[in-house]
């Protein structure tokens, strides 16, 4: 990924985060809130974890955080979406299983997640570094009646559902990256470490 890819993905990150923020509203609180656990520049700079409380984050909704200078979505999904999201066929997906090496020892099963109702990606699309955006609505007319809900790139089209598993023939050639990452209480989740590292 060029470095202009990345800040252009970046660029589109935070356009997509305004219109999130204006598409529910409520995720206006929670992003001061977690801006304000951020470590310094330098440490982030340096890669360190960052937290991230969800105790705000309602049912469908999703938030940002900043994790080396790349975003990091973290979605609270509802009942109705991990059912949609398990119900996927394997046959549209290019990588169901999430059989990539590189990827955390928990990033198993549809979900990809330690909890099923929490996701964490890396909100950067896997072909030429965009940042895809929150679609949850199953069935969004511009999209297909039989999408399940996911994240649409609008540089090339590529789609992924809301586990970040990646569509079958679309541009992106992998599922997007679910970070290292854990819990601290129910609602603390550090973003860059896992149990093994911290
Ligand atoms: S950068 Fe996302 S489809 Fe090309």
């Amino acid at each position: 990924m060029t470095e202009n890819g990345v800040n252009k993905g970046r660029r589109r990150f935070l356009v997509g985060a305004t219109t999130v923020v204006g598409a529910v509203g409520a995720v206006g609180v929670a992003v001061p809130f977690v801006a304000s656990w951020q470590p310094s520049a330098r440490a982030r700079a340096a890669g360190a974890p960052v937290p991230a409380d969800i105790s705000k984050l309602d049912e469908g909704q999703q938030m940002t955080i900043e994790w080396r200078g790349k975003p990091v979505w973290l979605v609270r999904r509802s009942a109705e979406m991990i059912e949609a999201t398990q119900q996927i066929d394997a046959s549209r997906l290019a990588d169901p299983d999430s059989e990539d090496p590189q990827q955390p020892d928990y990033v198993t099963g549809p979900l990809r997640s330690l909890k099923p109702e929490v996701g964490v990606m890396v909100g950067i699309c896997t072909h030429l570094g965009c940042s895809p955006t929150f679609r949850p609505e199953p069935g969004a007319s511009d999209l297909g009646e039989n999408w399940p809900g996911g994240y649409f790139c609008p540089c090339h089209g590529s789609r992924f559902d809301l586990a970040g598993r990646v569509f079958a023939n679309v541009p992106a050639p992998t599922n997007l990256e679910v970070p290292p990452h854990r819990y601290e209480g129910d609602t603390i989740i550090w973003v860059g470490e896992d149990e093994e590292s911290a």
